[in-house]
């Protein structure tokens, strides 16, 4: 077996990697030197520092698996390798202490002025006044992300007695309760923190989220840092806002060119800047190398490692008799975190009727890799979807019973969120006809499709004309419709299979007819992560 690293990797990495195979560490920036040899090699090892591109991948001939010592994966083609049949693994975990304790030494170098106090003393100059600084006490720091390195963060900050805020919408309340922090809306969040930080992977959903708009809501004075990724921040408004004094300071480890290229933001006096060093340091170097040495070699031997990023979505063929189940499962994960959104406390999935005496805890990790893509994106698979939910306190249990009317075979997703209660069912008519068959108390067949559109509208006459006459002037084309109500006149759900993706402006357009009341757009098959689908109002109870 023959090993390509080509980002520099600690030595206990690389001597784990000798013990089973032939290891070349050749540090090569340039995809097209990297594209001439890598036809050598079965596996590849990588930083944040060398960019794998598709043409790369094409011209690995013999590549099986592409490690990252990291965990940002957005310097791999994921998809072509996933395409190539190429396994891509990171190591999420290892780095997770570094990069917190990073952001904490910018928010303190911050708060105190160190760089510009360190470099006016070593030029001789002694200016105390100059460096007055602020303290932590008692401030008010605001996460972006409360994920594994945000609630890192959120530990330390609490420490040294700040007062903690966090926006992340698959985080509930009560799970920030438990952590000591406050879970608040983006708008609260950007209006009440003293500090911001991100924590956020840099997906179209959340791509520039830092903008002129966000940083106009922020309080006067705020200092923000961003050691998460350099897209999640507009430069160009955060270089706005530092320069007419609304943003006091920031500190940037990330940028949205590495290294940066004419950056603005490297002549401000009001700025920080590290070279990409959350993750630098020995422990965390080791951990990640070990972490992807170990993961890399697994792959190679043909056994399953937990951190697979793209492992294919098929399952063993001992349960091959309940694979007509998985895409309804990941129908019901993903439809229900699009239309009802998270925070998630706890799903219990219910299996009825005759598929309820088979063993189902593989359709299960399908539900919940359903719902985790939707806001982690394609790091989500059956490999660690349970692992990933377990981490975020998602609590999850299966309940089997034969008892069952009307259907042969029934699956009931009940999930708790926030102090309310969502019901979502599902069932298998034949192999490939799955269908939804109630969403909380509206008994509706909901036929599965790339592009569904729902309305909870007013009863009434002629409300369906106005709807389908505007889809159709905006030249979208409807291949099928259901409707269901409780009581005539009163609320009643429409669901739509449309052909083509439904912009923004159009499901504002249509939420502006008069009887309308809600409007959601839900792509149940779309593996990424897609928040603009965010819930309006709890349906059908
Ligand atoms: P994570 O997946 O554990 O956490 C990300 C969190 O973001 C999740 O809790 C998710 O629910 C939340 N989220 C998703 N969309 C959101 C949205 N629109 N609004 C608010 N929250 C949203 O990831 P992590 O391990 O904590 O890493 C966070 C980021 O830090 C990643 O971008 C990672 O690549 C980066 N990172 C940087 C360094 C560095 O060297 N600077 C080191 C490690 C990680
Ligand atoms: C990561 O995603 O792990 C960090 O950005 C650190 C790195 O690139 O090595």
């Amino acid at each position: 077996m023959k090993i390509l690293v080509s980002d520099p990797l600690p030595s206990e990495g690389i001597e784990m990697l000798k013990e089973k195979a032939e290891v070349t560490e050749y540090n090569c920036k340039d995809p097209l030197e990297l594209e001439s040899i890598i036809g050598d090699y079965d596996a590849l090892i990588v930083r944040s520092g060398t960019q794998v591109t598709p043409e790369v991948i094409e011209a690995g001939k013999k590549l099986k698996v592409i490690g990252r010592a990291g965990v940002g994966v957005d310097n791999i083609d994921v998809d072509k390798a996933t395409e190539k049949g190429i396994v891509v693994i990171n190591t999420p975990e290892g780095n997770t202490i570094s990069a917190a304790e990073h952001t904490i030494a910018l928010i303190t170098s911050l708060a105190r002025n160190i760089p510009n106090a360190h470099h006016s003393t070593r030029s001789g100059s002694w200016e105390r006044s100059k460096f007055l600084g602020v303290e932590l006490y008692k401030k008010s720091l605001g996460i972006l992300g409360l994920g594994r390195i945000g609630r890192e963060v959120a530990r330390r900050a609490r420490a040294m007695g700040m007062y903690v805020l966090a926006y992340d919408p698959y985080v509930s309340p009560e799970q920030g309760k438990k952590m000591g922090l406050e879970i608040v809306g983006l708008n609260n969040l950007l209006q009440e923190a003293d500090f911001l930080t991100l924590h956020l992977p840099d997906i179209p959903s959340t791509h520039h989220l830092i903008d002129e708009v966000k940083i106009e809501i922020m309080k006067p004075g705020v200092y923000i840092v961003n050691c998460a990724r350099g897209g999640l921040i507009k430069e160009e408004a955060l270089c706005k806002g530092l320069q007419e004094g609304k943003i006091a300071g920031a500190a940037i480890d990330v940028f949205e060119t590495e290294p940066p290229e004419n950056c603005p933001l490297l002549e401000m006096d009001n700025v920080i800047v590290t070279p990409h060093l959350g993750a630098s340091t020995a422990e965390a170097q080791n951990n990640v190398a070990i972490q992807a040495a170990e993961q890399v070699l697994t792959a190679l031997e043909g056994g399953s490692v937990c951190y697979a990023v793209n492992v294919p979505a098929e399952m063993p063929e001992s349960t091959s008799e309940i694979k007509p189940y998985q895409p309804l499962m990941e129908l019901l994960g993903s439809f229900y975190m699009q239309f009802f959104g998270g925070p998630i406390d706890e799903v219990e999935i219910k299996y009825s009727g005759e598929i309820a005496e088979k063993k189902l805890s593989p359709l299960t990790t399908s539900c919940l890799t359903g719902m985790l893509q939707v806001f982690m994106g394609d790091q989500v698979n059956h490999v660690n979807a349970p692992l990933l939910a377990q981490n975020r306190g998602i609590k999850f249990k299966e309940v089997y019973t034969s008892s069952i009317d009307n259907f042969t075979n029934l699956v009931t997703l009940t999930v708790k969120s926030g102090g309310g209660v969502n019901t979502l069912s599902g069932t298998v008519f034949s192999q490939d006809d799955i269908r939804i068959v109630q969403i909380n108390d509206y008994e509706i067949e909901v036929l599965p499709s790339s592009h569904i559109l729902l309305c909870t509208y007013k009863d009434q006459p002629g409300v369906i004309a106005r709807l389908t006459t505007s889809l159709g002037e905006e030249e979208i084309n409807i291949a099928g419709m259901q409707v269901g109500r409780k009581n005539a006149g009163g609320e009643a759900l429409m669901v739509l299979q449309i052909d083509d993706p439904l912009s923004k402006r159009v499901q504002d357009r249509i939420k502006s007819i008069d009887q309308i009341n809600c409007v959601y757009y839900v792509e149940p098959w779309l593996k990424k992560n897609i928040l603009h689908n965010r819930k309006e109002e709890p349906v059908g109870k």
